[in-house]
């Protein structure tokens, strides 16, 4: 089949009614796919979201840990994601055994059995390893909850894990993982556009390295961004995190300019786009597929899902 974008959407749309499905979709994917979604969040409202909605299917148009985690918060639904192999570079640094051995290490020579905090940007069997997950959105407020004597082991992000130390004091424990989208984002252009735009906000993804992150005005989550450029009177803003964003921005936003941070290219072949693939491989043929198939659709398996669910509940508790 062969159709164009308006007529996928229509389509798609006119699916979802008969089947009584919802479409999810984070702020990274294609604009068109926003375009399609009954709702458009962060990581946090689009679990929160799935609690609330009633729907015999959900559609999670994003990467693989988010329609893992719709699965575990809504065991009885029907979760749907158009491509499984839409992954996620963060959540594949971190391996479950690897992080159990982490905590072996880190439990070793002390009375303190550490707190383990996990981004949600992990598998399920990482989040059943964990005490309580965390997003961007919230990070800050739930990691000040916790004891202030406890010994608190935070990955994958080490990028977020650094902010969020230097905004708690605390001395987190920190994997070592990354983002490579976010991870590639070149400090020298995000210099010469400062200085080809003096008083121009900056605002950056807390999964970006320390020094653009030393540059921004704004830090926060993918939702947080988008609403202070709703508020703010400022009228151009240069934008640090994936280049998705910038639609919802810009339809919020028809006035407003946004100047998106280029990456580093490395070599002279680095990628010349900050755009994250696996959100990217949500298409609008793939869509309508699995719409009209229900399928793929996310399992995770029982035993995990039953050890999963805690960690994300007491987030959602503690958000
Ligand atoms: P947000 O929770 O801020 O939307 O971030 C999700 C993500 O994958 C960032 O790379
Ligand atoms: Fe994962 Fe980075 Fe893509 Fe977000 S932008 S889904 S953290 S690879």
């Amino acid at each position: 089949m062969d159709l164009k974008n308006k007529e996928y959407i229509d389509k798609i749309k006119t699916l979802a009614k008969e089947k009584n499905a919802v479409i999810f979709a984070h702020y990274y994917t294609r604009p068109e796919i926003q375009e399609c979604a009954d709702f458009i969040g962060d990581s946090l409202a689009l679990a929160q979201q799935a609690t609330r909605v009633h729907a015999n299917i959900l559609v999670m148009c994003g990467v693989h840990f988010m329609g893992e985690t719709m699965k575990i918060l809504c065991p009885d639904k029907k979760v749907l994601i158009p491509d499984m192999n839409a992954g996620c570079s963060l959540a594949d640094s971190c391996k479950a055994e690897d992080l159990k051995k982490f905590i072996i290490n880190n439990s070793q020579f002390t009375d303190k059995k550490p707190i383990v905090v996990s981004y949600v940007n992990t598998s399920a069997d990482v989040k059943a390893l964990t005490d309580v997950v965390v997003t961007s959105s919230n990070a800050k407020k739930i990691v000040d909850q916790l004891p202030k004597d406890a010994k608190i082991i935070f990955g994958p992000d080490h990028n977020l894990g650094s902010y969020i130390n230097s905004v708690t004091g605390r001395e987190m424990i920190l994997w070592n993982g990354a983002c490579h989208v976010h991870s590639r984002f070149s400090l020298e252009a995000l210099l010469q556009l400062k200085a080809e735009n003096p008083g121009v906000e900056v605002l950056a993804h807390p999964e970006c390295k320390a020094p653009i992150l030393a540059q921004s005005d704004v830090i926060g989550s993918t939702k947080a961004l988008l609403e202070h450029t709703i508020k703010s009177s400022a009228r151009r803003f240069i934008i640090a995190t994936e280049s998705g964003i910038l639609f919802e921005m810009q339809r919020a936003c028809p006035d407003k300019e946004f100047i998106p941070v280029p990456p580093e290219v490395t070599e002279g072949i680095g990628c010349s786009c900050n755009e994250c693939e696996y959100m990217r491989m949500n298409t609008l043929e793939k869509l309508y597929n699995c719409l009209l198939n229900e399928s793929p659709e996310m399992q995770v398996e029982k035993e995990t899902a039953a050890k999963a669910i805690s960690s994300i509940q007491r987030m959602l508790e503690m958000s």
